[in-house]
């Protein structure tokens, strides 16, 4: 397994060679649709997807709707969720004529790629990977048979298109690895057909919950980017932050300031000490303040143009089922392709 420093060595190369040959490339990126998109999912991947796109990489973005119930029982507002994050995607800039945007129950042929892939992996592979451990650990269930299978499936989320490159988070590296993995003993044992996808570890900022835990819908410590103005509001105004007047940069010890600095330095694309600074002894009201209309500048746009493709009823789904005919497609052609060489076609 290769370290985490070599793995952004290679990232970094990699990330340098896409801009000047980005006809060499395709890009699966995706989600688990398990809430609404927030600032987290915008500047730790709508920003590299938007990137991705400007310097022309042919892209595939997977709602993965399976992956919903890999550590729950409840699909939950799935419908809603999906729909939401088309919308954010749209409002972002992303491209549905060049960005595929599918979800992955949607495509027959990938799900069944599951399948001979299964039988590249071995029982004591699958437990070791430290992702689907802490999962499972937090979950506090226990693990399921997809919980311990999904990074399996995640190659098939990716294979399906022969996608080189997978633009992922620190989290989902060993399933880039396993992905790998699968390709290259499918490759040996069957005759060359997939590419050994490479993870781009996105060089996104850190963004911490309000709290200063990971953002995350479940913790109630995130901002929602399609949520209104006053909702957003209301939320920073919650935020527990401490009694000390004087405002300064301190993650450890001042969470809840901390992390609203954080938000602030983000949207005002400046650093954490420079608003202490400027807030001085101010207090945390003042503080809120700032980062309640540094969110809101930051977002108003996107909300706008989130609120006009809304506000087109048959939009997101039209956009699905395009994406879902594009996918599938691929995921066909590919799965006849292994069925040739693993000798199934009858
Ligand atoms: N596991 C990813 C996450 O935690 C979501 C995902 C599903 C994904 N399939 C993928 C990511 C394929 C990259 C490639 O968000």
């Amino acid at each position: 397994m290769q370290t985490f420093l070599s793995a952004q060595e290679r990232s970094d190369q990699l990330s340098r060679h896409i801009t000047q040959a980005p006809q060499e490339y395709r890009v699966l990126s995706g989600e688990r649709p398990t809430g609404a998109l927030h600032l987290g999912h915008y500047f730790g991947s709508i920003v590299e997807r938007l990137r991705l796109q400007q310097a022309g990489v042919e892209t595939f973005i997977i709602l993965a709707d399976y992956q919903v119930i890999t550590d729950r029982d409840s699909m939950g507002a799935v419908r809603r969720n999906v729909h939401s994050a088309v919308l954010d995607y749209l409002a972002a800039g992303l491209d549905p004529e060049t960005t595929t945007i599918f979800t992955h129950s949607a495509v027959p042929a990938l799900n069944q790629l599951m399948l001979p892939f299964l039988s590249l992996v071995s029982e004591a592979e699958l437990h070791r990977n430290p992702t689907v451990k802490a999962e499972r650990e937090s979950s506090g269930r226990a693990m399921s048979g997809l919980l311990l299978t999904y990074p399996v499936h995640q190659a098939a989320d990716i294979l399906f298109c022969k996608a080189n490159v997978v633009p992922v988070g620190k989290d989902n590296l060993p399933h880039v690895e396993m992905t790998r993995t699968i390709a290259r003993r499918f490759n040996d044992r069957y005759g060359a057909l997939f590419p050994e996808p490479d993870a781009l570890l996105t060089a996104a900022p850190h963004v911490p919950g309000l709290d200063g835990r990971k953002m995350s819908k479940s913790y109630g410590n995130a901002i929602a980017l399609g949520m209104s103005a006053d909702e957003t509001a209301d939320l920073i105004r919650a935020v527990r932050t401490d009694s000390q007047r004087h405002v300064s940069f301190d993650p450890e010890r001042r969470p809840g300031v901390s992390a609203l600095l954080s938000t602030a330095a983000l949207c005002l694309g400046r650093e954490e000490l420079q608003v202490a600074e400027e807030v001085g002894a101010s207090g945390s009201g003042a503080l809120k303040r700032l980062v309640t209309d540094a969110v809101n500048d930051f977002l108003r746009e996107h909300r706008a143009r989130r609120a006009e493709f809304a506000a087109q009823p048959e939009l997101v789904s039209q956009i699905l089922r395009r994406g879902a005919q594009r996918a599938n497609d691929e995921a066909e052609q590919t799965l006849a392709q292994v069925r040739q060489v693993m000798g199934t076609l009858y």
